[in-house]
């Protein structure tokens, strides 16, 4: 094959090389559709006691659930706007992901040994792309939001009538417990145990640590796809019984 031909082809790779990217973009386009759709609302996403992650901490005026006012003048806001911004830039910054988008959507390369869609690279060292370095501000940001994210797991004991156990209240436990995974797995993470360092050998409890985390991040990429699909779940899961169509299976 002369040089001339293959320089006029995108790859030659004979593999369904392109089903990744075509993946992601589904997966993440839905996602998007669907956060921003349910962000709108601004309603039907609270049955007591589960409150939607996509609205806490609900900190607009007109919370269903917990009121913290401290966004008092924006109160017709939808709650979800308020708050979403932070694991949406989280998400938007991570490591992973932006792999993920930049192969997909921008084709930048799309896989390996294909070619770029755009003749020039210049990485993340250019605006836009260079403010992806906020991302670790974003791990710090995180952190509240997830706290009150198993706060709202342990009010989802709470029932009208005691202590009790539903299908939502698992749903809502299992939902922190991946955010937890996924935010703890992070590369910002890993380097706050264990960057910094020229040696480990007088910091054996940011080892062991750092050890704990890069297995957790070995796994970053499976988890933040389940923790971004359960979320999402579990907004729906709120949503159809806030709507009322359907019942809370209930346990205890
Ligand atoms: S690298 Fe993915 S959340 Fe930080």
């Amino acid at each position: 094959m002369s040089s001339i031909a293959i320089d006029s082809k995108r790859t030659l790779r004979q593999d369904l090389w392109w089903l990744e990217p075509l993946l992601v973009v589904l997966g993440l386009g839905c996602f998007a559709l669907y956060s921003t759709w349910a962000a709108l609302q601004n309603g039907d996403y609270y049955a007591a006691p589960y409150l939607s992650p996509f609205y806490s901490p609900c900190l607009a005026i007109n919370c269903e659930h917990v009121s913290v006012p401290i966004f008092g003048t924006w109160y017709n806001w939808s709650p979800a706007i308020l708050i979403l911004w932070i694991p949406g830039g989280f998400r938007l910054t991570c490591y992973y992901y932006r792999k993920a988008y930049y192969r997909s959507f921008f084709w930048s390369p799309p896989a390996c040994a294909v070619r770029d869609a755009a003749s020039s690279y210049s990485g993340e060292t250019r605006f836009p792309f260079i403010l992806q370095n906020v991302h670790r501000y974003f791990f710090w940001m995180s952190l509240p939001v997830l706290a009150f994210l198993w706060w709202d797991a342990f009010i989802a004991f709470r029932f009208a009538d005691g202590f009790g156990i539903g299908l939502g209240t698992l749903v809502l436990i299992a939902n922190a417990t991946l955010l937890s995974l996924y935010s703890f797995s992070c590369h910002s993470c890993r380097h706050l145990c264990g960057g910094g360092l020229n040696s480990f050998q007088a910091a054996a409890g940011r080892y062991k640590l750092w050890g704990i985390v890069t297995k957790l991040n070995e796994k970053h990429m499976q988890i933040a796809w389940v923790s971004l699909v359960w979320v999402g779940l579990t907004d729906v899961y709120v949503r159809l019984l806030a709507t009322g169509v359907i019942q809370d299976l209930r346990f205890i």
